[in-house]
């Protein structure tokens, strides 16, 4: 808390989903563009972002001993809580950590400022949601990883009973097409070859037109050296037939499809106010097979939803093999303040049948995962270099799936590279070029 003098150096960390990730690189450019300087240590920066996450319980319990770790072995840093857990908390943080700075997700192109103030010993809190968007307020993109995060829609009225995002990112808002455009365009110069669409509900991002996720991605498909198109995350309901027919007409748009369902159940679904059913989930994954065969799917589930039977569970376990997932994310349900089911008590499901839950759904999946890596043996396909592996002269990247692969080869990060794949293991495939 005794930070009086401006920061010279930052270091900003993120916890929780993409869009938190698009959001710290934001905010780093931000304070690149004050004269700080970025540093890969924590413990040595005059300023720490912690670029928060409310979705689950421990995602928040994280944050204050992430606060306490930082006063103990750092250089007494001035500390930024920025994020959901920002949005969420706003004052309690303050009282509770001490912390220099509160700014919430709707309000971070307002950090230089507030970390001035907080410079000046005056109280730094911006919760606020205002409508004049922040993206204009931020500065250019510059240098990027081949693989970019670009957030073209915020917010969510889907209002599921167990979701803070709702109450954190606010109202569901799309950016507008030209300024997305030309982020992407931004993006590609700077060295993007991939571009990973975000939203909160990125399948409903529209504009005034009507242009749909379906007309942006045709945009963003006619940028010359943008190579591959992605987008996550998206909302059974807002899966409208030009978006699948996208999956079978636009080539740069990789075949991956992340939907998630939450549980198998309709009774669940319905007090989950997911207003889908599972059928209307299924029927929707079969349209995007028959438009893209080779789709890999993905999802999310909660398990232990209030009042969840054994009964209802094992819905669950029956969709997960009806689809033949690709790979998915699965969670205990966690009951968030303010949230209609963390009120649903009387139905708490004891921790221990979540962790058999749980347990029993991630092999499931595991299992599935596995069949899906070991089905792309002996395939040829694209694989754009991420990174360095561990040996000398290894390179990471990602299949078209999704999938990370590990070859031998002296491309660069940033290519595109055809490979065989020589060997599927559970959470990685092994390739050689071709
Ligand atoms: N408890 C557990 N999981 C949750 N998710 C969202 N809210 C909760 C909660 N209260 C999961 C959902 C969502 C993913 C991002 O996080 O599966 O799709
Ligand atoms: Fe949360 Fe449901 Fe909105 Fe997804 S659709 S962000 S789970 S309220």
């Amino acid at each position: 808390m005794n930070a009086p003098h401006k920061p010279k150096t930052f270091h900003v960390k993120s916890f929780g989903c993409q869009m938190n990730v698009y959001d710290g690189e934001r905010m780093a450019e931000l304070m690149a563009a004050q004269g700080m300087t970025a540093t890969d240590d924590a413990n040595a920066a005059d300023l720490v972002v912690l670029n928060t996450c409310h979705i689950r319980e421990k995602a928040t319990e994280k944050v204050y001993s992430d606060i306490g770790r930082l006063r103990k072995h750092g250089n007494d840093p001035m500390i930024a809580v920025a994020g959901c857990v920002a949005q969420a908390e706003g004052e309690e943080i303050v009282r509770r950590a001490k912390v220099d700075v509160v700014v919430g997700p709707q309000a971070y192109h307002n950090l230089p400022e507030l970390v001035s103030k907080a410079a000046r010993g005056e109280s730094a809190l911006d919760t606020d949601m205002p409508l004049a968007s922040k993206f204009g307020a931020l500065p250019a993109r510059r240098r990027v990883a081949p693989g970019a995060f670009l957030t073209v829609q915020e917010g969510c009225d889907k209002f599921c009973t167990y979701c803070v995002v709702p109450y954190t990112r606010g109202a569901e808002v799309s950016r507008p097409f030209d300024a997305i455009v030309d982020e992407a365009k931004a993006l590609v110069d700077a060295g993007a070859r991939e571009i990973t669409l975000l939203g909160q509900n990125v399948n409903a991002w529209d504009d005034e037109a009507g242009t749909g996720l379906h007309g942006l991605i045709a945009a963003l498909d006619k940028i010359p050296d943008l190579a591959r198109i992605r987008y996550t995350t998206s909302h059974p309901n807002d899966m409208r037939d030009g978006l699948i027919r996208a999956h079978a007409e636009v080539e740069k748009l990789m075949p991956f499809l992340h939907l998630p369902v939450q549980a198998g159940s309709d009774r669940v679904l319905k007090a989950m106010n997911r207003s889908h059913t599972r059928d209307s989930y299924l029927k929707i994954l079969d349209r995007v097979r028959a438009a893209r065969p080779d789709i890999a799917l993905s999802g999310d589930f909660i398990v232990g939803f209030p009042h969840e039977t054994e009964a209802e569970f094992a819905e669950t376990l029956s969709l997960v093999d009806a689809v033949g997932y690709a790979q998915c994310f699965s969670f205990k349900y966690s009951p968030r303040p303010g949230t209609p089911a963390a009120d649903m008590t009387d139905g708490f499901i004891p921790g221990e049948v979540m962790d058999d839950r749980l347990q029993r759904l991630q092999a499931a999946l595991n299992r599935d995962q596995a069949a899906f890596n070991a089905a792309t043996l002996g395939k040829t396909c694209q694989v754009l270099i991420e990174r360095k592996g561990k040996l000398p002269g290894q390179m990471l990247g990602k299949s078209p799936w999704l999938q990370s692969v590990h070859l031998m080869t002296d491309a660069a990060i940033g290519d595109l590279v055809e490979v065989e794949i020589v060997r599927a293991d559970p959470n990685s495939l092994a390739g050689v070029a071709i």
